[in-house]
């Protein structure tokens, strides 16, 4: 039998001129709850991130370090790249470096193939370069500097001027495959998304492409030419195969090859709008070359903006997720990042905002809600779960609401609409706030036919609130996995659902919100809370 084929998602691989600041982290966190939520849906899953070092952005910056190169992106990726994935808790599957020889020889092998296939071809080019984005820029998209660029053509994205290159180097005859593309944008409407991507992408090669030039001889921080190494690779066509290479592309290595198959094509590449034409334009007419299959998505997310302007360190303009996260913790940093910004749009950071969803949203919303049941799960049945009574209309709208929000969350994911996604799965966390308000248990617990000598009853009118808000929870903590694994994965403790159900990571979604997964007698312990209120936010601005 074949073996299942995965759901591969990657994040751009990042450039180690500099730590992460978050920015980077919100593409890692929003590929995180993605590749989460399909675990939960049963599917084998690879989730990809990693660095990009070669460049002469990295170089120049090892140089006004003083370091070589590779101890410059060694030290980065060490200190600050990797850590940041524990901070955020991203449970990646894989880190690719740029330099690890697993990919430079795949990479070296893949061009040598397009260079035999007669797809690459010497010449020389002149045009403005940018640094910050490492690419040549078509002069009509350069705008005028003012101040101390005055009288400088700037880069719209970095904002810095651009330099002058000229250079005698190889090209791959992209222009060939401008038809191709815009046949595959048209026959596949969600290549790239979301839509205000897609036309951007469309607009751009119906002007027609120019090939590409693929190699630098003025430095030699790169993956060497295998016919002429004296050039290196351009540094963005050797990034881009990353998603190839990591899973086994160009290797002999029967297991890499296998590995590959049941992997290849990526499902979602997840980049910023920053790189959305790399990705959704030369790599494709890169794999198109190569006779590989397409990813089946490109999704450009928007920008964390400050001031207005895409939050970057070459602006000065980085926070680190620590900063934030020491605070508030990394699941208030998910929940808020991928709440607050529809997934697609900028948005803008602001620390009121933070405080005011943490302490609106998850204290008071999510974080009480879990500790009133679980005191009163103590208070009146001893911390074991009762036997439910019949459910009445109260009960049966619950229930319809939590089904509702499983359903309108797993079509939410598909479209990659991911706060709309956390927005289904609040719907749960109000309407059991309403339920528990509505029903108050705490008036029930006094009417006499409740209990009998001080002991509450199963199966009675409290027993049956109780247990219904259990349930909620549990479905809460399944669905709420994938977005603030450490607060879900503490309700679940709370909740004793190990013991009945398993391990919280591996809870299908689908029947998330099948009531009725807590049997009588399940221990309920009031932890810590969830998401302490947090007294003076103001506490966190730096
Ligand atoms: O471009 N808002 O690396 P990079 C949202 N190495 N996302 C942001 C952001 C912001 N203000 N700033 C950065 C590169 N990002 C290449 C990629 S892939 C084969 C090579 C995120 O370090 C976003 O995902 O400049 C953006 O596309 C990426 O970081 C750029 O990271
Ligand atoms: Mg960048």
């Amino acid at each position: 039998m074949p073996e299942p084929t995965s759901f591969y998602l990657t994040t751009p691989i990042y450039y180690v001129n500099d730590a992460p600041h978050i920015g980077h982290a919100y593409t890692t966190v929003a590929g995180d709850m993605v590749t989460r939520w399909h675990r939960q849906r049963q599917e084998p899953v690879w989730f990809l991130t990693g660095t990009d070092e070669h460049g002469q952005k990295v170089l120049r910056t090892a140089e006004a370090n003083g370091v070589s190169p590779q101890a410059w992106a060694d030290r980065l990726v060490e200190d600050s790249w990797k850590p940041v994935l524990g901070t955020i808790d991203a449970a990646n599957d894989d880190f690719i470096r740029t330099t690890e020889e697993r990919h430079t020889t795949r990479v070296q092998r893949f061009w040598q193939g397009l260079h035999d296939r007669g797809e690459v071809y010497e010449g020389g080019y002149e045009g403005p370069y940018c640094v910050g984005c490492e690419e040549y820029k078509v002069p009509g998209e350069l705008v005028d500097g003012t101040g101390e660029f005055e009288g400088q053509k700037l880069c719209p994205i970095h904002g810095r001027p651009v330099e002058m290159l000229t250079e005698q180097n190889y090209f791959f005859r992209m222009s060939a495959y401008t038809d191709r593309l815009l046949e595959h944008y048209e026959a596949n409407p969600t290549f790239v998304q979301p839509e205000s991507a897609r036309n951007e992408v469309i607009a751009f090669v119906r002007q027609g492409l120019q090939d590409l030039s693929i190699s630098r001889s003025t430095f030699d921080w790169g993956i060497p030419i295998p016919w002429n190494p004296q050039h290196v690779l351009y540094v963005w066509i050797d990034a881009l195969l990353n998603y190839a290479t990591a899973i086994g592309y160009g290797s002999d290595d029967p297991e890499d090859k296998a590995r590959f198959e049941r992997t290849w094509p990526a499902d979602v590449h997840l980049v910023g709008k920053d790189i959305l034409r790399f990705h959704a334009v030369i790599w494709p007419a890169m794999l198109m070359a190569a006779g590989l299959d397409l990813p089946k998505q490109v999704f450009a997310h928007g920008w964390l903006l400050v001031g207005g302007e895409k939050m970057s360190k070459s602006k000065l303009t980085g926070i680190a997720p620590s900063q934030i996260i020491d605070h508030f913790g990394s699941d208030a940093f998910r929940y808020y990042f991928l709440r607050a910004i529809p997934f697609g749009q900028d948005g803008s950071f602001s620390w009121e905002d933070l405080s005011a969803r943490y302490n609106a949203e998850l204290a008071n919303g999510f974080g009480n809600l879990a500790s009133r049941v679980a005191a009163m799960v103590g208070k009146y049945f001893d911390g074991l779960l009762p036997e439910a009574g019949e459910p009445g209309p109260a009960e049966l709208a619950l229930a319809d609401v939590a089904a509702r929000a499983v359903a309108d969350a797993e079509a939410a994911i598909d479209r990659l609409a991911l706060h709309e996604a956390i927005g289904a799965v609040w719907t749960l966390v109000e309407a059991t706030n309403g339920y528990l308000t509505e029903q108050a248990p705490w008036q029930v617990a006094k009417d006499p036919s409740e209990s009998q000598d001080g002991v509450y009853r199963s199966g009675g009118r409290l027993a049956t609130i109780l247990v219904t808000s259990a349930e909620a929870l549990r479905a809460l903590a399944v669905l709420l996995h994938p977005v603030t694994p450490r607060a879900a994965q503490a309700l679940w403790d709370s909740l004793g659902a190990e013991v009945p159900l398993g391990q919280l990571a591996a809870q299908p979604v689908a029947s998330a919100a099948t009531l009725g997964g807590l049997p009588a007698g399940t221990r309920i312990t009031k932890g810590a809370s969830l998401f302490p209120r947090l007294e003076d936010p103001a506490d966190a601005t730096p």
